[in-house]
């Protein structure tokens, strides 16, 4: 959901016909509703810098305006031999420069904030292939000693029911529970892939031969919708992830019908 103008026309007129997802829009101009601390502090780092950039932005067309009024041809026949001046070009290097640093540290805080990994009570491994995921929890073995393991196709266009996403829903979802420290470590079998969620604030490229890791705490149970995000070749477009977050309950349940499959 996002509380646009769009998304308002949409919950008045077309409610009855929406499931309300964390997935793109049509027209949508702002994020996706966030659902972890760390996507939320992206959006709050984008509203922050984005007060800067206004500042700036109109200060500079002020200024660009200004000169090219008052400094054209005929409004002014005798132009300045001015070359230089010391004091505004210290200005106008401490100036730009003490911006960066104001910004920088809310963005280094925020950074570091994201590569931490908070104990962790579940390790997902999440393999991109030519051309879909496949998802391990090896945290878990059965009789025989085997993890969970198993792929992730997208649903084709033809296959798809009423009220699903086209280009966005799989077979199998990865399930995780809310309110728990969750790592992903993500890889590849063959090319570069990116393992993508908008709303998780997560954006992790798989590497083949290189294990990546990145952490999640998912605050609210849904269903998140993400994309494959590095160009891996004709069907790069093919291999969305889904997310499904469900109580700890459920996704204890649904692990150990995994597991006695
Ligand atoms: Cu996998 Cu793009």
């Amino acid at each position: 959901m996002n509380f646009c103008v769009f998304t308002f026309f949409n919950y008045i007129f077309l409610c009855p016909l929406t499931v309300i997802s964390d997935v793109a829009e049509p027209w949508q101009l702002n994020f996706q509703d966030p659902a972890t601390p760390i996507m939320e502090g992206i959006i709050n780092l984008h509203h922050d810098l984005m007060f800067f950039i206004c500042v700036i932005s109109t200060f500079v067309s002020w200024m660009l305006v200004r000169i090219l009024w008052h400094f054209e041809e005929t409004q002014n026949i005798i132009p300045s031999t001015l070359t230089h001046g010391t004091l505004i070009e210290v200005i106008w290097t401490i100036t730009p420069a003490f911006i960066l640093l104001l910004i920088a540290v809310p963005s280094f805080s925020l950074l570091y904030a994201m590569d931490e990994i908070i104990s962790p009570a579940i390790t997902i491994k999440t393999l991109g292939h030519q051309w879909y995921w496949s998802y391990e929890y090896s945290d878990y073995l059965n009789e025989d000693n085997e993890a969970i393991i198993y792929d992730s196709y997208m649903i084709p266009e033809e296959d798809l029911e009423l009220g699903q996403f086209r280009l966005l829903e799989v077979d199998n979802r990865m399930i995780i529970p809310v309110n728990t420290h969750i790592r992903i470590i993500v890889s590849a079998a063959d090319v570069l892939h990116s393992w993508a969620v908008p709303s998780l604030g997560i954006k992790c490229d798989a590497i083949p031969g290189r294990l990546n890791q990145t952490s999640m705490f998912i605050k609210r149970e849904g269903l998140y919708y993400g994309q494959c995000s590095e160009i891996c070749g004709i069907n790069h477009g093919f291999m969305p992830i889904v997310v499904e977050a469900v109580p700890l309950s459920n996704y204890i349940e649904w692990i150990s019908n995994k597991l006695n499959e």
